[in-house]
């Protein structure tokens, strides 16, 4: 399976991603932990990425389509993966889309995260706490300033991803101000409606711990390996975003009308056009 979580800083892409990884057995693929593990680093991607991110910017496409191109390509990804966070510009998922063009795989679905804004702060705030009361460094970007900037680029750079994945009927829109195990429950229901997992999942989701020991810390330390591989990164990304403006791969109208049929049946929500301008 190979999914893209999508939504707003805090909406729980990282909390979920979580869950499905215990959940399904696949890894989890997430540039924010990545690009954090490279600055941590310093490594070269590390140094570019500091200051875009401390800012609430977006690292520029080539350097994370090079470090995500370059993930796919180790062989724990060869079963599936959950993307959090990748995507996050429309040259990004024109990438992706040729990179898993070229590597004959598939995009099963695009799960979007939607969480009032209103909430996101006080999820964030949760957050900083949570992991000072762990003992854990905080975040530089999670500050209400930083938050609202991020927002900010979230909906002028990333939202059109909504009308993107919607238009190549990928696009699967969860709730996300259920609970955490609603949301996970709901995920699960509209992955086995469209076909991409079994209904009845491998293993309940165990508690996760974050950072250190958990699957956290594994993404951050598989994403640290991965960043630091410059040079080869930059070319593979080089010629990933090279391709970028070229029409995306496309789903056959026959397997596309399937799926939206099993979508549509089991009552799964996919965004249309109007609701994504909303
Ligand atoms: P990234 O690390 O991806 O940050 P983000 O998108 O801003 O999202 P967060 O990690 O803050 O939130 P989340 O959605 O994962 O929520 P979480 O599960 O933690 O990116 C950081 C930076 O890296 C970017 O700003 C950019 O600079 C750079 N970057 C990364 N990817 C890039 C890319 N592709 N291109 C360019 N630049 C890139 O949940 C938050 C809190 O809410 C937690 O406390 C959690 O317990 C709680 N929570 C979760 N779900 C629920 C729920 N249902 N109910 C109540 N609480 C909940
Ligand atoms: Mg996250």
């Amino acid at each position: 399976m190979r999914i893209i979580l999508l939504g707003p800083p805090g909406s729980g892409k990282g909390t979920q991603a979580q869950r499905l990884v215990q959940r399904y057995r696949i890894i989890q693929l997430s540039t924010g932990e990545m690009l954090r593990a490279a600055v941590a680093a310093g490594s070269p991607v590390g140094l570019r990425a500091k200051d875009i991110m401390a800012g609430g910017g977006l690292v520029p496409d080539d350097i994370v389509v090079g470090v995500i191109a370059d993930r796919i390509e180790q062989p724990d990804a060869r079963n599936g993966f959950i993307l959090d966070g990748f995507p996050r510009t429309v040259p990004q998922a024109e990438a992706l889309d040729d990179l898993l063009k070229h590597k004959h795989m598939k995009l099963d679905a695009v799960v979007e995260l939607r969480v009032n804004e209103s909430a996101l702060l006080q999820r964030v705030e949760t957050r900083v706490a949570e992991m000072r009361a762990r003992g854990e460094e905080v975040r530089v970007d999670d500050t209400p300033e930083v938050l609202t900037k991020r927002l900010a680029t979230y909906r002028s750079l990333t939202e059109p991803l909504i009308h993107y994945y919607s238009e190549r009927r990928k696009l699967l829109t969860v709730d996300g101000m259920m609970t955490i195990e609603q949301v996970t429950r709901e995920i699960g229901r509209i992955l086995a409606a469209i076909g991409a997992v079994d209904s009845t999942p491998a293993k309940k989701p165990a508690p996760v711990k974050r950072g250190g020991t958990g699957t956290a810390g594994k993404a951050v330390r598989r994403g640290s390996r991965s960043s630091a591989v410059g040079s080869r990164s930059a070319k593979k990304a080089a010629k990933a975003v090279r391709k970028v403006g070229k029409r995306p791969a496309k789903r056959s109208k026959k397997a596309a009308r399937k799926v939206g049929r099993k979508v549509a049946k089991k009552g799964a929500r996919r965004v249309t056009k109007r609701r994504a301008k909303a």
